[in-house]
């Protein structure tokens, strides 16, 4: 059994445990899929609106998994009946709301957390990691004309950090889906270095540095 989307596969391949909580699930594909295919037992599907949600209950009762799956409207996780979540799941949001998703409530230490940011994933990346989160996997995906990438997050306590994992996270220079994801946040990087040269010198600065570090270990 496969998920058309490979952006939310490789998602529900980031998945550990047998109980997800799909944060932002619009039509709970996701959630929907986990428990069909039998790697989570069941899930929670909850959305800030009502429209994805009632998107997300076609769904469920289309491919008969409404007995598995628990709805709740609800932001980020608050209010929500984590007890048991093994896996929280912020997928096809920006890197900064999923950021605040997972920092605001304490309980997501306890869990795996997969991100998948369509947006500001350094943010993301850095944000978490300086609360004590580590990346224990990451892959970038190519899907629809798009290259996306998805991590797998920890909270370990540890704050320390590699300056240039904030932007290269766990992505390998090994798989040619993370090189394309690489290769194409360099080149924003470039042409932001160039824009800001002459108005923010320290900023352009920054940029250069970070990409001589990616140059040196990524080869592009
Ligand atoms: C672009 S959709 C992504 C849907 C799905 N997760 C995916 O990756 O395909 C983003 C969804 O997040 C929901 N959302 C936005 N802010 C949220 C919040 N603070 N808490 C929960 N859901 C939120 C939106 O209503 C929308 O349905």
């Amino acid at each position: 059994m496969i998920l058309p989307d490979k952006r939310l596969a490789v998602c529900a391949d980031l998945v550990t445990g047998g109980f997800a909580a799909d944060i932002g699930t619009d039509h709970a594909y996701l959630p929907s899929f986990l428990v069909r295919s039998g790697k989570c037992e069941r899930a929670i599907a909850s959305d800030i609106n009502p429209g994805p949600l009632e998107a997300a209950r076609r769904t469920l009762i289309g491919e008969g998994t409404a007995d598995r799956v628990e709805l709740f409207l609800a932001d980020g996780t608050k209010d929500l009946p984590l007890e048991g979540v093994t896996d929280i799941i912020c997928a096809g949001m920006g890197g900064e709301l999923i950021s605040r998703i997972i920092l605001e409530d304490e309980r997501t230490r306890e869990m795996h957390i997969i991100a998948q940011p369509m947006s500001r994933a350094e943010h993301l990346r850095k944000s978490l990691f300086e609360a004590g989160f580590s990346i224990d996997e990451e892959r970038a995906v190519r899907s629809k004309g798009h290259v996306y990438t998805a991590a797998r997050f920890v909270y370990t306590g540890r704050r320390e950090y590699d300056e240039a994992a904030v932007y290269t996270g766990g992505l390998s220079p090994l798989r040619e889906d993370d090189r394309e994801y690489v290769r194409l946040m360099c080149e924003r990087m470039k042409k932001a270095a160039i824009g800001m040269a002459a108005a923010r010198p320290d900023e352009a600065a920054y940029n250069e540095h970070i990409l001589a570090l990616i140059g040196e270990k990524w080869k592009l």
